[in-house]
């Protein structure tokens, strides 16, 4: 059976304020999906882990337990979205796994395996791509809030261009750093992230999220509208 990896930006499944019904309608999609393959789905932190990661900060809380704080917000989304699907009746687990191997385990009973974060040091995009290269997943999906990758930050830069094709070489030199950055930090995808996935050479799909038959489209291997990165292995 196909098996696919999916992170979703915590923007967009936990804004400030969460949207019972979106989270309805994700629900809805991912078990659609998942009735011919295996889906591994990674929550990211979104409101509450920017919200609680800026006050434990500003409280002077090192930058090193700054992670943790945000792993914490991440498996809260992952299990509001775990508890949604399980109400809507799709096969998932309802305990969070705290690591890919346990994530990994839990597929062998169920179709949909959503997860949040694991380790400090990187982020859930790290952990998508984890679970894509140790699950052997037929290709990895980035459901952001941007509609994929641009050359710079398309909120901050006017003059950033969209690239709608990517090898692994060429998107380790749009990112802006390679290291782990600082908790919470912002872009389309974590450095680490970005070295495991070019050192893998995982078939990559970078789609808004927002746009659920979009996205559906980058799962199940269809044609859409967004970034495709694929090509040769990188020795890093
Ligand atoms: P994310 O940065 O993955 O969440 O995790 P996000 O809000 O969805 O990010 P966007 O919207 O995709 O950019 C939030 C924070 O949690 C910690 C990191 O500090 C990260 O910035 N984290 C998350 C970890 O330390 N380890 C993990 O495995 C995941």
């Amino acid at each position: 059976m196909e098996r696919v990896s999916l992170v979703f930006g915590g923007s967009i499944l936990a804004p400030a304020q969460l949207d019972p019904d979106f989270l309805t309608r994700v629900a809805d999609s991912l078990t659609t999906w998942a009735k011919d393959r295996q889906l591994f789905v990674v929550v990211g932190g979104g409101a509450p882990a920017r919200g609680h990661i800026q006050a434990a900060r500003a409280a002077g809380v090192a930058e090193e337990l700054l992670d943790r704080i945000g792993i914490a917000a991440t498996r809260l989304n992952a299990q509001t979205l775990a508890c949604i699907l399980r109400k809507r009746g799709a096969d998932v687990n309802l305990e969070i796994p705290h690591s890919t191997a346990q994530a990994i385990r839990f597929a062998q009973q169920h179709t949909i395996v959503v997860m949040g974060g694991s380790n400090p040091g990187h982020s859930t995009d790290h952990v998508a791509v984890e679970l894509a290269v140790e699950a052997g997943c037929d290709r990895f999906v980035n459901a952001t809030n941007v509609a994929g990758v641009y050359t710079r930050d398309p909120a901050k830069h006017k003059d950033a261009q969209f690239k709608p094709k990517l090898t692994f070489e060429e998107l380790l030199g749009i990112i802006e750093e390679r290291a782990w950055t600082a908790a919470g930090a912002p872009g389309v995808m974590d450095g680490p992230a970005t070295v495991l996935l070019a050192k893998n050479a995982v078939p990559t799909c970078v789609v808004d999220g927002r746009d659920l038959a979009n996205l559906g489209k980058a799962i199940t291997g269809q044609a859409f509208q967004g970034t495709r990165i694929e090509g040769p292995k990188v020795k890093l």
